[in-house]
């Protein structure tokens, strides 16, 4: 009696012990805050992103005003920045780090990194820019300095450049972890590191630095390098307003629009672009690139696109 007990406990406590130790990790219900997105597949999403994220304040050589950290808490899961190359390290910042230094790039990943330990559910997509043409060696060690790379997300390598069609869904990248998608734009090499890629081996975009108001085109500015015609990329629309200080050809962001610029309808806003893109290209833009995050309903605008209530 007292030993088949005793048994019983122990095959109870190896039952559990083994139904602990399987390997099942949960799959997500909620992706990105939407049940819709978990089965959707990345190339599907749409995202409005903050364009020059790092750029926090109140200067013209600052694009946003919420901290890198508020704009994820706030939704935004596609962010920009620049990098270049400064007293023999790399830091965030606007054309010349006399002009705007935010800090190393190594502070800004890690902030990123942070926050999706923080945030077990999300995908967050970064856009690097390397005006200076660092070699790819160099981010691969910030992005490992900080452990960054643990959520890497490398894509398939037959056919490589993996086809739009072949992203996987939000729910996929996340169940396996791979929840950070790294792009660079200029002299990524996907075969030294697989998880820097190529932003125009997957993108085109339309033209940056207008200053047109309404935002009366969705144009192919930077094309897709296997793409010509755009029917084969994701796209990434810049929505951001400059303006021009008067008498000088200096364009700064324009912040006193910012509301208009953001919003989710009418002239010149997010939606109405989007609209006018869907028409252009047969589908609803990849990235919508903002200014100044939070001065509109950015977030509604994002759920429009994806078609989801907001
Ligand atoms: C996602 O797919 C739907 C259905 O085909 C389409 O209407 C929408 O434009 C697509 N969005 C993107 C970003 O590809």
């Amino acid at each position: 009696m007292k030993l088949s007990l005793l048994r019983t406990i122990s095959l109870l406590a190896s039952f559990s012990s083994s139904a602990l130790a399987a390997p099942t990790q949960k799959r997500a219900t909620i992706c990105n805050g939407q049940a819709a997105l978990c089965d959707r597949k990345y190339s599907n999403v749409s995202f409005v992103g903050a364009h020059d994220s790092a750029f926090v304040g109140q200067l013209p050589t600052q694009n946003q005003l919420k901290s890198v950290s508020d704009q994820l808490n706030s939704g935004v899961r596609f962010l920009t920045a620049q990098t270049h190359s400064f007293l023999n390290s790399q830091y965030m910042c606007h054309t010349s780090c006399w002009e705007e230094n935010s800090g190393k790039v190594q502070a800004y990943v890690q902030t990123v990194k942070t926050w999706l330990d923080n945030n077990p559910n999300e995908v967050v997509t970064l856009l690097l820019t390397n005006g200076d043409k660092i070699a790819m060696s160099i981010f691969d060690s910030i992005f490992k300095a900080v452990g960054a790379d643990k959520y890497k997300f490398i894509p398939s390598t037959s056919p490589n450049p993996m086809p739009m069609d072949s992203w996987p869904t939000l729910g996929d990248m996340i169940t396996a972890g791979t929840r950070l998608v790294v792009f660079i734009d200029y002299g990524a090499d996907e075969k030294t590191v697989p998880y820097l890629l190529d932003e125009f081996n997957y993108f085109f975009e339309t033209p940056f630095d207008t200053t047109d108001p309404n935002f009366a085109q969705c144009t192919m500015d930077r094309q897709n390098k296997a793409d010509n015609d755009g029917k084969s990329s994701m796209y990434i629309v810049n929505h951001f307003l400059d303006m021009k200080i008067p008498a000088t050809s200096v364009l700064v962001p324009d912040r006193a629009d910012a509301g208009k610029t953001n919003a989710a309808t009418g002239t010149g806003s997010i939606g109405a672009q989007a609209d006018l893109c869907v028409g252009s290209w047969g589908k609803q833009p990849n990235v919508v690139l903002v200014d100044y995050f939070g001065q509109g309903q950015e977030m509604n605008a994002q759920n429009t696109m994806n078609g989801l209530s907001s």
